[in-house]
């Protein structure tokens, strides 16, 4: 029998995913982050490169394999991530899916903090950091199409709603992650998509399935 060969209507098309935590340090043995696993964001790059898309994945540190048919660079902290996606624009395309550290500390301590007997823990002094979504939905070089997500614990879609206008993205999957839902280092999501145009909610899914019916949605809008 004939194999017919899957479509491919990302051909030619470049994509930018991030994926993963970001993990910033308060000296070199501790650190701040944010849980997640990566597997919805390795799981969209992969989407996208299975449907012809040049696909680069900037992931945070994760335990899971780099996914087949993108290529994967590593960072460690927020900063670092947004130097990497700003070093790949243009991009026709461009899904920020990593759960990056909203703080890091100020001055991050050279050598490891000591515990000294009988003196009060020491205090961490926070700054923010970069919004690398909104960053990349302003730049003068903004993606074609630009994909966020939401992770919220309530009030899902005005909370989702609000980060589509803040960061200018022209789509935002927003998805309850509270503790009882399992989404999180979950196989599994139940997501809403979110664009200016309404709310189009999606049953519960395999990440794998949500990334192939985003991926799909995404070459849809491109045309
Ligand atoms: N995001 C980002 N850079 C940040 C924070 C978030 O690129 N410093 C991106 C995420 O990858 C995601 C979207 O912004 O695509 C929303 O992330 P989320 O943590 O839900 O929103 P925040 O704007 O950080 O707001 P909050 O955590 O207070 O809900
Ligand atoms: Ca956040």
């Amino acid at each position: 029998a004939l194999l017919q060969e899957a479509p491919k209507p990302l051909a030619g098309r470049t994509a930018i995913v991030t994926s993963g935590p970001t993990h910033e340090p308060i000296d070199p043995v501790r650190y701040i982050a944010n849980r997640s696993s990566g597997r919805q964001g390795h799981a969209i790059a992969a989407a996208l490169a299975k449907l012809g898309a040049k696909v680069t994945l900037i992931s945070g540190p994760v335990t899971i394999a780099d996914p087949a048919g993108a290529e994967t660079l590593h960072v460690e902290t927020a900063e670092e991530m947004l130097q990497v996606v700003l070093s790949h624009l243009p991009a026709d395309i461009a899904v920020m899916v990593a759960a990056v550290a909203d703080w890091r500390v100020a001055s991050a301590a050279g050598q490891k903090i000591k515990k000294q007997q009988g003196e009060a823990p020491p205090p961490l002094f926070l700054t923010e950091n970069p919004d690398i979504l909104k960053t990349v939905g302003h730049h003068p070089q903004r993606p074609k199409l630009v994909v966020g997500f939401a992770a919220e614990t309530q009030d899902v879609e005005t909370n989702g709603r609000a980060k589509l206008e803040r960061k200018r993205a022209d789509m935002i999957v927003a998805n309850d992650v509270s503790p009882e839902t399992g989404v999180m280092g979950g196989s599994r999501n139940r997501v809403k998509i979110i664009t200016a145009g309404g709310t189009d909610e999606w049953p519960d899914l395999t990440k794998d399935e949500v990334a192939d019916r985003l991926a799909a949605l995404i070459a849809a809008r491109l045309g």
